[in-house]
């Protein structure tokens, strides 16, 4: 493969690099070469220009006004949650509830869990490549309710073992969690299948989408999932806001998650009447302009083609894979058959927290650490590793400068 003949990665990535301000910056006056997407992505002008255009014409707030400026809040927050579960290919937008993140919305199904499905003996199935995010809300939840967790254990490639998933499927399991891609690892995981042998047992599924929904089509009725989960942040839009999807039946069942404003039809002290559907889990005024902006993202990646976006960021998997290959003592942590941009590794000799110091200097920005998975760290016998982490406006040149700045800084700390 000779991916620099690639004619997409010359030149439609040239443009859409323009189209992020901040990649126009240096950082110790070298050229900022931002490879830390897993972490957050950049925000193109138009996320920025939403921003700002929200703050400076329309601020009000939603579902409460009867004045113009509060009626086209509200307009533009419903049109942000239509956009959502189009972007999701979810049936309703009843069924799309806006939230701070994958971790706020993990922890909302945990908590409607607690309070509905899980007793003593209950388990929740969960995998040993999950982020902290969908381990600790089900530990929280195992602690309140007596539930316990099961772990689908993975391979040295880092894939799960699905032979072992399907022994844990039993009578007690009250949930599968899992994540679509692993953060640490890239791997993709095969949700369709997993969703698939859970529901022959009527067993429901929460996916983690964060690292999924910036590279993936992802579409919640063919993978059936009863559940998934995406913040903003990772997918070109603002932090602060993210979309649960949930199925029809179970926000309908459900309690609330919080009590506040909005949620409510009526409260008198004796008892409360709940709103519909999704606003019963929406207590509080909402991150009004983040929802705003993340439809503007998601329009932005869309427009772009999700696709197109995937075959570059192949481009530069398979890129920076052999490159990295150059550098002796270096070994790739996640090396699944299916994966997405991302790559974790240690060198030998050489501290991942060294490496992401010397190469910041050198203007690349990398994630050094357990990166909220210390369960894969200690199933490959690391304490860390480091990760580089690719979106759409990377390019093989930017690739070149790390694996350059990586030489460098493994020659230096082996001197
Ligand atoms: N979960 C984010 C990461 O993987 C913060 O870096």
């Amino acid at each position: 493969m000779d991916p620099v003949a690639t004619p997409l990665s010359e030149t439609i990535v040239t443009t859409w690099r323009a189209d992020f301000p901040i990649l126009q910056r240096t950082v110790y006056d070298k050229p900022l070469t931002y490879l830390d997407n897993a972490a957050t992505t950049q925000k193109p002008r138009t996320v920025i220009e939403v921003l700002r255009h929200f703050y400076s014409t329309l601020n009000s707030n939603v579902h409460r006004g009867v004045y113009y400026l509060s009626e086209q809040a509200t307009e533009h927050y419903e049109a942000a949650r239509r956009t959502v579960q189009q972007y999701l290919g979810a049936p309703s937008p009843k069924e799309i509830v806006f939230v701070r993140g994958t971790t706020e919305a993990i922890n909302l199904v945990a908590h409607c869990m607690v309070r509905t499905r899980l007793r003593e003996g209950s388990e929740i199935v969960l995998s040993h490549m999950e982020h902290h995010s969908n381990i600790v809300p089900w530990q929280l939840a195992a602690e309140q309710t007596g539930a316990r967790l099961r772990v689908i254990p993975i391979t040295e490639q880092g894939e799960l073992d699905l032979d072992h998933y399907e022994a844990l499927l039993t009578e007690r399991t009250a949930l599968v969690a899992i994540v679509h891609v692993s953060n640490s690892l890239g791997t993709i995981n095969p949700v369709r299948e997993l969703i698939q042998k859970a529901h022959e047992r009527d067993i429901p599924v929460l996916v983690d989408g964060a690292q999924a929904i910036a590279h993936l089509q992802v579409n919640v009725q063919e993978l059936d999932c009863d559940f998934y989960a995406f913040s903003g942040h990772k997918v070109y839009g603002p932090t602060g806001i993210g979309a649960l999807y949930a199925k029809r039946r179970w926000l309908e069942t459900f309690p609330p998650y919080q009590g506040g404003g909005d949620m409510i039809r009526q409260v008198t002290f004796e008892r409360t009447l709940y709103n519909e559907i999704p606003y019963k889990f929406e207590a509080g005024t909402p991150n009004i302009a983040g929802a705003v902006g993340l439809k503007a993202a998601l329009e932005y990646v869309q427009a772009l083609g999700l696709d197109t976006i995937a075959t570059h960021e192949r481009t530069l998997l398979e890129y920076a894979t052999e490159r990295l290959q150059s550098i002796p003592g270096l070994r790739i942590i996640g090396t699944a058959r299916q994966k997405a941009a991302i790559i974790s590794f240690v060198v030998d000799d050489v501290h991942p927290h060294d490496i992401g110091t010397f190469l910041d200097r050198e203007g690349v920005a990398i994630r050094v650490g357990h990166h909220c998975t210390q369960p894969v760290m200690s199933f490959f016998g690391v304490p860390a590793t480091s990760r580089a982490s690719f979106a759409l406006y990377n390019t093989l040149e930017e690739i070149d400068r790390f694996v350059a700045a990586l030489q460098k800084a493994v020659a230096f700390f082996r001197m």
